[in-house]
């Protein structure tokens, strides 16, 4: 989605915009465009496409301190350099970046086009720079907020005008914007990763409040004016958490992050003597935990997955009756919120529109949702009741895949506590944590096969469909695989219950579809190797992701991938490792943009 980032301070605030709009690329983008303050004027620069042809086209004369910049993501108008923002205001004194999209654009189009005002662009946005240069009379903030009242939709903006140099005026309302405060110099961003190489310090905005910055002060307030006392916060990610360290990808060296990541995740998590796990940001007293006699869990896109596997795992291994189910979905069907329910929100980014909405939408009803988020001080992590952080590190491809694997491990751990409170002996605890922590060495043999990989990866790239296939909690492990082939290789892709197909999806098989199967060592492996046999009667390839030493599942399949025997719980894990790594190398084959795929945000911060 869109990233903002301003500046103001000693620095040449270009260089520094620019850099910004170079971290915040991953979140995927279209158009970029920046805005400096020169003496007594503002001056704009913009660029359809990356971030390398906007720094091409900067010269001498883009030398001011204070500037904003801006990555855009269309939602309205079309992509073109015209569209891209900063938009100025007809005088050419006023600039603003905008996140977020203002619903009452049309209205507020029409009533300033009859006063005079040429727009010219087609974007939502252009609207606000008129409207604030329209109520400038004494001071930037009076503008701003009296044009904040007459929007309807969501922003993040950041304003600046070439009447009061050195100011950047902020206001967020259901897209974030953070500060980042410097020793002499002050940031504004969407996303803490722009402002990282300069400063750890950062304050988050909440919606409804508005901020500006000078060189040496921010200060916070509402939009009536009433001063909101901020804390400062520290940035606990390293900058060359954010570098690409040697990969080519993010997303290679996310996935062979894993090992470590998981490990971060339960790590000082485990309570030996008692055998079970100990979450301290639940805000949840053990009554309350004992308590609870249902959890739905909710989440998009691929933490809808984790959320889906949790819901085995917790009804599994706790006992605990548990649903997952979109995000999107639960918002608008007017969910029924039970007493002794408890919700779960799952979100890598902590800002999805649809996962936040929803979990405001349920704690509306009463219900207490926790927070499962991987972006500390996220609109989720700060908006749910309790939670706890994966400790993934950033990650930095739009697609998912340590985040993923981290939100399980909460997932586990989840699962462990829960059934130690209720039916799990202590013996049973021990044997979970011995299971758990060999995951992270048998990820690592996982991805010691690369090579074997990418030698099957090449062989099926030029597939047109292709199926996942997977029972019981290997169903959304196969989803997973699926979405993850699609997002950055866009081969179609589909996954199902290994059951399912023969209720439909068989009738795709055929010598030029293949199908990865999923196949575990527990009571389903007989019926999903029935499943294998009616594709192979129909002339299907299949590759089999299967346990090492399953000599019947490499003989029935074209192609194998082994990981190594585990319990029959944390086949999720070792199983969705080969798949990442499948997509990976087949998007690497088509010679994709695996970091940034078309069409794709890293946060979805609209509906
Ligand atoms: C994952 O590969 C996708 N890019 C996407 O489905 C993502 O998981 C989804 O948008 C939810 O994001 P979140 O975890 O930040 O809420």
């Amino acid at each position: 989605m869109c990233g903002i980032i301003g500046y103001t301070g000693p620095r040449n605030a270009a260089d520094v915009l620019v850099e910004g709009l170079k971290r915040l690329e991953y979140r995927g983008y279209d158009s970029a465009g920046i805005c400096i303050a020169q003496s007594d004027s503002l001056k704009v620069l913009k660029r359809a496409g990356k971030i390398a042809v906007l720094r091409e086209a900067l010269d001498d004369q883009f030398s001011g301190t204070t500037g904003i910049g801006h990555t855009r993501w269309a939602t309205h108008g079309e992509v073109n350099e015209t569209n891209a923002h900063p938009h100025l205001d007809s005088k050419e004194e006023f600039s603003i970046v905008h996140n977020g999209i203002i619903e009452n654009y049309q209205q507020l189009k029409q009533g300033l086009e009859h006063e005079g005002v040429t727009f010219l662009t087609t974007t939502d946005s252009e609207v606000i720079a008129h409207l604030i240069a329209k109520h400038y009379q004494e001071s930037l903030e009076q503008a701003v907020r009296d044009t904040l009242f007459l929007l309807k939709g969501t922003y993040g903006i950041a304003v600046m005008s070439s009447r009061e140099p050195g100011k950047i005026v902020g206001a967020r309302n259901g897209s974030p914007l953070v500060i980042g405060v410097g020793d002499g110099e002050m940031f504004l961003a969407s996303d803490v990763t722009a402002v990282l190489a300069y400063t750890k310090q950062v304050v988050y905005l909440n919606d409804g409040e508005m901020v500006t910055i000078t060189s040496r002060e921010f200060r916070t307030q509402d939009l009536h004016e009433r001063i909101v006392q901020k804390q400062i916060e520290l940035i606990d990610w390293e900058l060359e958490q954010i570098e690409r360290q040697g990969y080519k990808q993010f997303m290679e060296k996310e996935i062979h992050e894993q090992p470590e990541s998981i490990k971060r995740g339960f790590q000082g998590r485990i309570n030996y003597d008692q055998a079970t796990a100990h979450l301290g940001g639940l805000n949840m007293s053990p009554q309350e935990l004992r308590e609870v006699e249902r959890i739905r869990i909710i989440g998009a896109g691929t933490s809808y997955h984790a959320a889906m596997i949790g819901s085995y795992l917790l009804e599994q291994i706790a006992r605990i009756p548990c649903s997952a189910e979109l995000s999107s979905e639960i918002r608008y069907r007017n969910p029924v919120v039970e007493p002794k329910s408890l919700y779960i929100a799952v979100s890598q980014s902590g800002e999805t529109a649809d996962t936040l909405s929803a979990m405001r939408e349920l704690q509306r009803k009463g219900a207490r949702v926790l927070g499962i988020c991987n972006v500390v001080g996220s609109t989720i992590a700060r908006e749910s009741d309790g939670g706890v952080y994966l400790h993934s590190g950033p990650e930095i491809a739009v697609a998912s895949t340590k985040a993923f694997t981290s939100q399980l491990t909460i997932f586990y751990l989840l699962s462990l506590m829960f059934a130690r409170q209720r039916h799990y002996s202590v013996d049973e605890g021990q044997q979970f944590i011995q299971a758990i922590e060999k995951v992270p060495e048998q990820i690592g043999a996982v991805l010691a096969q690369a090579q074997q990989i990418q030698d099957i990866a090449r062989r099926y790239s030029g597939a047109r469909n292709v199926l996942f296939l997977g029972r019981g909690k290997l169903f959304p492990v196969a989803l997973e695989g699926a979405l993850k082939l699609k997002e950055i290789s866009y081969i179609h892709a589909e996954g199902c219950s290994a059951a399912e197909i023969k209720h439909g999806p068989i009738a795709l098989i055929n010598e030029e579809t293949p199908s990865v199967f999923l196949i575990g060592d527990d009571f389903l492996r007989e019926k999903v190797l029935s499943n294998l046999k009616e594709v192979k009667a129909r002339k299907g390839k299949v590759i089999a992701i299967a346990v090492e030493g399953d000599q019947e599942v490499a003989d029935l399949a074209d192609d194998v991938i082994f990981v190594p025997h585990a319990w029959e719980c944390m086949y999720p894990y070792l199983m969705v490792v080969p798949l990442q790594m499948l997509s990976f190398y087949c998007a690497l084959e088509l010679g994709c943009n695996v970091d940034q795929p078309r069409n794709l945000a890293k946060s979805v911060t609209v509906e």
